[in-house]
């Protein structure tokens, strides 16, 4: 869990990152309708969320470091007793400074009103504009109506700035509790593909999969999923976003599962991939065993003061010596690396970083450098080989294989810690599991 006492630190920390008379406005997410009378599940913006805890639609988080009256403040929406009773509880802006450690608290309703006058005077204003339609056009009035009273000495903002740069430095390091409800999220995903890896059988739906991993986040307290879950078979398992996972499964193929639970609000990020009967084919089993070495290799490659992208050519480095040995690839090594002939074959990178997001934020390169790691970071380490089953270059017997192997680590002083590894990834772990 994450104390009030530590989103009360982030916000001192962002605090700090801001020039002298500035002001930050962070709104919340809105909920967004999916048809009629019916929303998706809401989920709290994460920037808001990693600094409020704050988990209800209609908020904003105002900072104004060095203020005498209220540093950090929020805007919420009013009780309404009429209204919890429909839809459920407000927190409202009476109780909001205890719950939640900001210093003033009031109702969102009152905000043209308000803010203005805090605005009025600052040097400069962190907005993030174009994510809110609403606040970005009621910011750009506020500003109009502080310009139209300039004559009578009102001084108006005009350094405009986006705030993310600073707040996103600071989500890309994990806290001890962000990485203990990190290692627990990867915990219960990595049950959830043991159970698929145990239930899976022939003449099964990838939804009826899809419906066994949500089962075990579910009954692990994880709610939702960090993103829609990816499970596919045969030839869909070349398809990197394919989320319709409404094919009958059959023995002889493999099967691809890329699924993660959200747990208070950090994600997990795991893909597995086995053969539907429990045996893999020599096919399969030779392009798995280039895969599962070269996200060893990645994995073994990470550590404080590497580059980020390290991790990326390493597996690079070992897929396409794979690849070449099995003929896949034919030509100079240097070549196919140099003009990235491999991208037909492996087209994404090894990884991203893992967080509040599932690609979460932070900047992988400083200054036209790739940025180096240091400990606290968290990402995945994903490498994969998909043979087109349209792929007429290679011989048939390859085509519609694809491969993924996913972890999510930590970067350590001395290395990484792997997240997920309680789900197998050994050929032979896989089939003793599927067997069993
Ligand atoms: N599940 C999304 C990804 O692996 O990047
Ligand atoms: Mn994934
Ligand atoms: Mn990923």
């Amino acid at each position: 869990m994450i104390s009030a006492t530590e989103f009360k630190q982030r916000r001192h920390a962002l605090m700090g990152r801001m020039d002298g008379n500035s002001i930050a406005i962070i709104p919340s997410a809105n909920e967004v309708m999916r048809n009629s009378d019916v929303d998706y599940p809401f989920r709290q913006d994460s920037d808001f969320y990693y600094l409020t805890g704050f988990d209800e639609p209609e908020a904003v988080l105002v900072l104004i470091p060095g203020s005498e009256v209220a540093e950090t403040l929020l805007f919420c929406r009013a009780k309404d007793q009429k209204m919890e009773l429909w839809n459920g509880y407000r927190c409202g802006p009476d109780d909001a400074p205890t719950r939640y450690g900001v210093d003033d608290a009031f109702p969102i309703d009152d905000i043209n009103e308000i803010l203005p006058s805090l605005l009025e005077g600052r040097a400069k204003t962190y907005y993030a504009i174009g994510r809110n339609k609403i606040l970005d056009e009621s910011i750009a009035g506020w500003v109009n109506d502080l310009r139209g009273r300039a004559r009578s000495g009102v001084q108006i903002p005009t350094d405009f700035s986006d705030l993310n740069h600073h707040l996103h430095d600071l989500r890309l390091f994990k806290s001890a509790a962000e990485q203990a409800i990190m290692r627990q999220a990867g915990e219960i995903s990595a049950r959830a593909h043991c159970r698929a890896m145990q239930l899976c059988e022939p003449g099964m739906y990838e939804y009826q999969l899809e419906a066994d991993i949500l089962h075990e986040f579910h009954q692990s307290g994880a709610r939702l999923p960090a993103y829609n879950s990816i499970v596919g078979s045969g030839d869909n398992a070349c398809v990197l976003h394919y989320v319709e996972n409404r094919r009958k499964m059959e023995a002889g193929d493999l099967v691809l599962i890329d699924a993660g639970c959200e747990l208070e609000y950090y994600a997990a990020d795991i893909t597995r991939t086995f053969p539907v009967n429990g045996v893999f084919t020599q096919e399969q089993a030779a392009l798995y065993r280039i895969v599962l070495e070269a996200q060893k290799a990645a994995i073994a490659s990470v550590k404080a003061g590497a580059h980020w992208n390290v991790v990326h050519d390493t597996t690079v480095d070992v897929i396409v010596d794979g690849l070449m040995e099995l003929k896949l690839l034919k030509g100079s090594r240097e070549e196919i690396i140099e003009k990235r002939r491999y991208s037909d074959f492996y087209m994404h990178r090894a990884g991203h970083w893992l967080g509040m997001d599932v690609h979460d934020v932070g900047a992988y390169r400083i200054d036209d450098h790739w940025r180096c790691l240091e400990p606290g970071m968290t990402f995945t380490v994903e490498p994969g080989i998909y043979v087109s089953p349209s792929n007429s270059d290679v011989d048939a017997r390859w085509r519609g294989i694809g491969i993924r192997i996913e972890d999510n680590v930590l970067v350590t002083k001395s290395g990484c810690d792997v997240m997920t590894d309680g789900v197998p990834k050994e050929i032979d772990d896989i089939q003793r599991l599927m067997a069993g």
